[in-house]
């Protein structure tokens, strides 16, 4: 037997309001906030540099649109349900009400990695621009302490050591875990600044960058990939064109390689619908907040990327720490470059912050259900999860501490990917069993839309390298010997429907 969560009772449930219950403070325009808080971070200030210099040139553009684009496809599916079932919880939500506990469990589970793995991967870039902004001030940080155990540096000496614990990760991961206890309200207030602030230098850099731009650099806008040019004219077969490493590298499959890589940069627009249940009108305003977010920073990544590769050549950003302040370097402000590096770093503590809310808002959620323990739904008299909260702080600085950042990067995709795939396919069955219920908003085109996300999504998990896949299926197995061991006994919707 299926054990699913029926829409009204969701809905009703959503009605709740007062003790026990999270508050409903956030209206369309904080959506949004949440959302561009959550996206723009790492990925546009680190990888932008990195997908020009070995897969895309200028048209790192188009990777970003390209990723844009797959980003887009969840997220009107996502629309749809955060507007149907405005419940804290994500996609494990939807998923209960439409393909059954099962399926709920497993995608709770799986978004731990998307959004806890995706604060520490992000606390620990965080670290790294902290102690580039600090050493502008002759302040600096000795490298065993900016590194874990299993990741090397280079000392000034050539030679090379292995980190001891990367502190600072561990510090802002406290910090922004307080904060989401003290309150929700608290903790949107901090991140409209901060997005405030990260906005306003990422507009600064493509205004004044802009007269700057040497059109050379975007000449040609897509670098040739002599693979590509010989698989055309019969020299080589396919199967070369991948051996040999041509894929990838430059040409319309940098293109494509690059949007898979620069898909991180948009991971979080989905976290917006964590706080379904704290939106003050959530089917209007769930909709509003997802592909609004989308929108808004594909619009920036674009000019963003469009401006870094006008100001320098793609050739110049290779194995460079900071590529946007080696950009910014060519208008002459250099003043300016601390700025940046404040934006940087705000930018990415609101990525933070918002991961390690809709991390505790699943798990929230999850507890609610009777799937996890009842601590984890524990409210403060703030109507925070601060028990949840508290043990995120210490499950996530374990990572950012001692964890390698690209381990990292890499099950963070995977979770997101796997996530939205599930996400896609929960629309077409919800169509089908359902098709009356109330859809406030509807994903156009279904079953197209989400047919498409499934497979894009599916097309990106399988450029991951195999270690994620690995990682992945310890990380499921782990899950389901707890659902086997805990969730099924203590679930409420199994024990009422048995
Ligand atoms: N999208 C987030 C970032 O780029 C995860 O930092």
């Amino acid at each position: 037997m299926l054990f699913k969560k029926s829409i009204p009772a969701l809905v009703a449930e959503a009605k709740e309001i007062g003790e026990g219950t999270l508050k409903r403070t956030l209206t369309s325009y904080h959506l949004v906030a949440l959302g561009v808080g959550a996206i723009i971070g790492a990925g546009l200030f680190s990888l932008t540099g990195i997908v020009a210099a070995e897969n895309a040139g200028p048209a790192v553009t188009l990777s970003f649109v390209l990723a844009a684009c797959v980003c887009g496809l969840a997220g009107l599916c996502y629309a749809e349900f955060a507007s149907m079932i405005p419940v804290a919880g994500s996609a494990y939500t939807y998923s209960y009400a439409t393909m059954g506990e099962w399926v709920a469990w497993i995608i709770g589970w799986d978004l731990v990695l998307e959004y806890a793995l995706g604060a520490a991967t992000v606390a620990v870039s965080w670290s790294q621009y902290l102690s580039q902004f600090l050493s502008g001030f002759g302040i600096h940080i000795p490298n065993s302490l900016l590194h874990g155990p299993w990741e090397s540096y280079e000392t000034i000496n050539g030679l090379t050591e292995t980190g001891i614990i990367n502190l600072p990760a561990i510090a802002i991961v406290c910090i922004l875990s307080l904060l989401l206890m003290k309150g929700t309200a608290e903790s949107s207030f901090v991140n409209n600044l901060l997005v405030i602030v990260k906005l306003a230098v990422v507009l600064i850099f493509i205004g004044l960058g802009w007269s700057f731009m040497n059109p050379a650099n975007h000449s040609p806008f897509i670098p040739t990939n002599t693979g590509e040019e010989l698989l055309k004219s019969g020299e080589i077969g396919i199967f070369d064109f991948f051996k040999e490493g041509y894929f990838g590298e430059y040409g319309i499959t940098g293109i494509m390689r690059g949007a898979g890589v620069v898909f991180f940069a948009f991971i979080g627009f989905d976290a917006v619908s964590t706080a379904a249940q704290e939106a003050k009108n959530p089917q209007k305003d769930m909709p509003i907040g997802i592909i609004g977010s989308l929108i808004v920073c594909t619009i920036i990544y674009f000019l963003f990327s469009f401006v870094m590769t006008g100001l320098a050549n793609y050739t110049q950003f290779e194995n460079d720490a900071s590529p946007v302040t080696t950009a910014f370097a060519v208008t002459g402000y250099t003043f300016l470059n601390q700025f940046l590096m404040i934006a940087i770093l705000t930018g990415y503590t609101s990525v933070i912050l918002v991961m390690l809310l809709g991390q505790s808002r699943v798990f929230y959620s999850m507890s609610k259900d009777g799937l996890l323990p009842s601590l984890f739904s524990d409210l403060s008299r703030k109507q925070t999860p601060w028990k949840t909260n508290l043990i995120f702080m210490f499950f996530v600085s374990a990572f950012a501490g001692f964890v390698p950042i690209s381990d990292l990067g890499h099950m963070v995709s995977i979770g997101a990917l796997f996530a939205f795939s599930l996400v896609c396919i929960g629309v077409v069955i919800l169509r089908k069993t359902d098709p009356n219920a109330h859809r406030p908003f509807k994903t156009p085109f279904v079953p197209v839309i989400p047919i498409l996300g499934v497979i894009v999504c599916v097309l990106l998990m399988g450029s991951l390298p195999i270690e994620s896949w690995e990682r992945l299926g310890i990380w499921m197995a782990l899950g389901i010997a707890i659902y086997l061991f805990y969730g099924k006994k203590h679930s409420k919707i199994r024990n009422k429907q048995r």
